[in-house]
């Protein structure tokens, strides 16, 4: 039976070690992508696509992610005084987003080890699973197109996009009669393969509405690359028990936890900016 979806959980405990020394005191999750943290995109995408309840999942020195879709007095009642009105607003909203909820992962294993903290919250739903720091630039919110697909066809659904042979060795990637369609049944998901394994380049980025029974397979996957319990390893697993659909979503995706993939999300957000694209733009055509 098909359900609305109504919970979005998202792993933001890990270590963040690719953006070190970045990430040794701050939450990668927080990098601001010109003045906006990352997790506050991830969550407005969520809220875009009529999903309330969030669930983040957190981990030592992750602290400044509560303070920051909590409410902060002292810095609304010193706006108020400055008469900063556009500021006053803008950070009362943050705090009023959707009914964010939190829980610990007590050591990053992984994942599929992460999302199996959501259990509780979750209990015997469809739910989604965004990636804190993976973000979409896109017309219709992806997480919204993914839970779509969902209500057409049930099942699972990944977030896909197509990201060159060279990358494989970077993501989940969806083994299927036909990469080229935009929803087609996975066959099996392989989690880092090496180029030559790769049976496609579709790979999975970040975007899930996931069945209840992967929990049960979570707790019996076993420790995959990188030691990690892997969620691909799951959804593999799952694939074989029930309908799994790879949909090539709509929208530019940055990888932020990537110096790269920062560096890109920050200019091309700044670009879209209207009250920073003129200027931005003369200095980058300034540059030699
Ligand atoms: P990544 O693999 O990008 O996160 O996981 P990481 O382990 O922090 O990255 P590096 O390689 O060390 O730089 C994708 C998402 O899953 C979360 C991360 O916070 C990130 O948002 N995650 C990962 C967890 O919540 N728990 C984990 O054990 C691992």
């Amino acid at each position: 039976m098909v359900m609305k979806i109504k919970k979005a959980v998202i792993p933001a405990a890990g270590m963040g070690t690719r953006f070190l020394p970045a990430t040794k005191a701050m939450p990668k999750e927080m990098l601001p992508i010109v003045d906006i943290p990352t997790l506050q995109l991830v969550v407005e995408e969520i809220v875009a696509a009529g999903i309330e309840d969030i669930l983040i999942i957190t981990g030592r020195g992750k602290s400044a992610i509560e303070d920051h879709f909590d409410r902060s007095i002292e810095l609304e009642k010193l706006l108020e005084e400055k008469g900063k009105v556009e500021e006053l607003a803008d950070i009362k909203n943050i705090s009023s987003l959707a009914n964010i909820y939190y829980i610990r992962q007590k050591e990053p294993l992984g994942l599929g080890h992460a999302v199996l903290c959501a259990r509780q919250f979750v209990g015997n739903e469809p739910f989604a699973v965004l990636l804190g720091d993976d973000i979409v630039h896109a017309d219709l919110p992806v997480i919204g197109q993914l839970a779509s697909i969902y209500t057409e066809r049930g099942g699972t659904v990944v977030g896909c996009q197509r990201v060159g042979w060279e990358n494989v060795h970077k993501y989940g990637v969806v083994d299927t009669d036909d990469p080229e369609a935009s929803v087609v049944r996975v066959k099996r998901l392989t989690e880092k393969p090496d180029r030559s394994e790769a049976s496609s380049d579709l790979a999975v980025l970040g975007r899930y509405i996931i069945d209840p029974k992967i929990f049960d397979i979570i707790e019996k996957t076993k420790p995959g690359a990188g030691g990690e319990i892997q969620l691909t390893d799951a959804l593999n697993t799952l694939a074989s028990l029930q309908q799994v659909w790879a949909y090539t979503f709509e929208g530019r995706r940055y990888d932020v936890g990537d110096r790269l993939g920062f560096l890109e999300a920050t200019v091309e957000y700044a670009l879209r900016r209207d009250d920073l694209s003129e200027k931005f733009r003369s200095f980058l055509s300034s540059l030699k």
